[in-house]
């Protein structure tokens, strides 16, 4: 009888956290997916060539990005905006157990936060998304510098490094220099 009640109790926990998952993956667009082991060595390796100031990560999903690159750059500030809740919490509890104080996780919609203080943004997301990004980017004109963005491109603009994985597709990971897409925006 007990047995059988656990065995629901766990039916029932890993129901409600696959509809959660497929309830945020058709609203926001993308799957909590983390970027591939090849992708993420190639993004830190971007990073690398950034500076100091904050990174941000628009959709930091379960928290790989994140907790790796706050662990790499302990005097760096990072934030992860994300709004799926369970990767949200496990990326939350994994900063907690290592410890990351430069490291803020916001459950908040990336498209309506304050971006000013980043230095450099990270993504991996979807085209449609970037186009989003670009207008906000665009109408913002804050002071970030560069964008590093895993296998999608930034609309109308020249990346200024561009990493080509050696994976299945080949896939792309870019970085660019935002002055140049300000610049686009002057130009009109
Ligand atoms: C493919 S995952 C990338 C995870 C992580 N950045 C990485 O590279 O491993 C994209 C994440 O963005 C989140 N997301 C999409 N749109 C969002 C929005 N408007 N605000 C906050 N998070 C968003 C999704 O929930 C998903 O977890």
């Amino acid at each position: 009888m007990f047995e059988a009640f656990l065995m629901l109790f766990f039916g029932l926990i890993v129901l409600l956290i696959t509809v959660s998952i497929i309830y945020n993956t058709v609203k926001l667009g993308i799957s909590p997916m983390p970027s591939s082991k090849k992708a993420y060595i190639a993004m830190m390796q971007l990073a690398d060539d950034t500076g100091s100031g904050t990174i941000i990560d628009l959709g930091s999903g379960w928290g790989n990005f994140v907790i790796g690159i706050a662990k790499k750059f302990p005097h760096r500030k990072i934030v992860g905006y994300e709004l799926s809740y369970l990767p949200w919490l496990t990326s939350s509890l994994l900063k907690k157990a290592y410890g990351l104080k430069n490291l803020t996780l916001y459950r908040q919609n990336f498209y309506q936060a304050d971006l000013s203080e980043a230095s450099v943004l990270v993504c991996y997301l979807f085209p449609e998304a970037m186009i989003k990004i670009s207008n906000k980017l665009q109408l913002e004109q804050s002071n970030i510098q560069f964008l590093i963005s895993n296998n999608f491109a930034l609309p109308k603009s020249e990346p200024l490094k561009k990493i080509q994985l050696n994976d299945f597709y080949n896939s792309p990971v870019y970085l660019y220099k935002m002055s140049e897409l300000y610049s686009l925006n002057l130009e009109k």
